[in-house]
C-alpha cells in the first residue's frame, strides 16, 4: 500500500451515528479484529479485551440503557443538558464492547505512579480502538468511538457478563453508513505544532477550549 493510500483512510473515517441494514461479513470483522491485533502498547501488555455481538436483542437493550440514562439527566436539567442520543447503539451490524484487563498495569515495571499506569493501559486499548476504525473504514464501513459512562457500566457489564475486574471501557458499533457524514473542523497544523520550544503565543484562551468547535 502506498502512504497516500494510508492518509486517505485516516481522512475518510468519519464518526458514523446513523446506519442502514447490511451485514458486516465475519471476513470484514475479522480484517478489523486484525488491525486491533497490531495496534503497540505499553510493554506490548495488549490489554485490550472485545465482547463482539450481533444480536438485535442484546443491541435494542443497549439503546434502552442509554436511553434511558439519556432521560435521567435530561430530567435533572432540562434545560443546560446537550447529550446526545446515542440510537446508534442499538441497530447496526455489529456491537463491538471494548474491555481492558487493569491487571496488565502491574507490569509496567519501571512506572510507579498509578496515573502513569492509567495513562500507559488508556492509550494502549485507544490504539486497538483507532486501528480497528480505520481497518473498517478502508473497507467503507462506519463506525462511533462510544463511551461507556459509570451512570450505564453496571447495566451493560450484566447484560453481557463481564467479570470483574475487566473494565468496560468503550463500545464501537460497526455497519453501514446510511450517509457518510461530511469532516468535522480541525485545528490547522500551524496552530497546535511548536519548533523547538512551545510558542506561547499559541496558548489557547479559555474561552477557545471548547465542544464542537466550528472551526
Ligand atoms: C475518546 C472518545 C470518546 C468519544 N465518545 C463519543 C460518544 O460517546 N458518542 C459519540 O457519538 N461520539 C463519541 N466520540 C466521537 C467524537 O465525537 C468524534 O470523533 C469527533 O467529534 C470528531 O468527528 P469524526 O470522528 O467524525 O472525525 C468519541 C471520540 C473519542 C476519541
Amino acid at each position: 500500500m502506498k502512504s497516500d493510500e494510508l492518509s486517505a483512510i485516516i481522512r475518510k473515517r468519519r464518526s458514523v451515528r446513523v446506519y442502514k441494514s447490511g451485514k458486516v461479513t465475519e471476513k470484514q470483522l475479522n480484517s478489523i479484529l486484525e488491525a486491533g491485533r497490531w495496534a503497540p502498547s505499553g510493554a506490548n501488555t495488549q490489554p485490550w479485551e472485545l465482547v463482539i455481538t450481533r444480536d438485535r436483542a442484546k443491541m435494542r437493550r443497549v439503546r434502552q440503557i442509554y436511553d434511558n440514562e439519556w432521560k435521567r439527566r435530561k430530567a435533572e436539567d432540562p434545560v443546560h443538558y446537550k447529550g446526545l442520543k446515542k440510537d446508534y447503539v442499538g441497530d447496526v451490524s455489529i456491537l463491538v464492547l471494548v474491555l481492558g484487563d487493569p491487571r496488565t498495569m502491574r507490569v509496567y515495571l519501571t512506572t510507579r505512579q498509578p496515573g502513569d499506569r492509567e495513562k500507559l493501559f488508556q492509550a494502549s486499548i485507544a490504539n486497538a480502538v483507532e486501528h480497528m476504525m480505520l481497518a473498517a473504514a478502508s473497507m467503507g464501513l462506519g463506525t462511533v468511538w462510544v463511551s461507556v459512562r459509570e451512570e450505564v457500566e453496571p447495566e451493560l457489564r450484566e447484560l453481557f457478563r463481564v467479570p470483574q475486574p475487566l473494565r468496560l471501557l468503550w463500545i464501537v458499533p460497526i455497519g453501514h453508513a446510511r450517509n457518510w457524514p461530511k469532516a468535522k473542523p480541525r485545528r490547522k497544523i500551524a496552530a497546535f505544532t511548536h519548533r523547538e520550544i512551545y510558542d506561547s503565543k499559541k496558548l489557547r484562551r479559555d474561552a477557545e477550549i471548547r465542544a464542537w468547535p466550528k472551526e
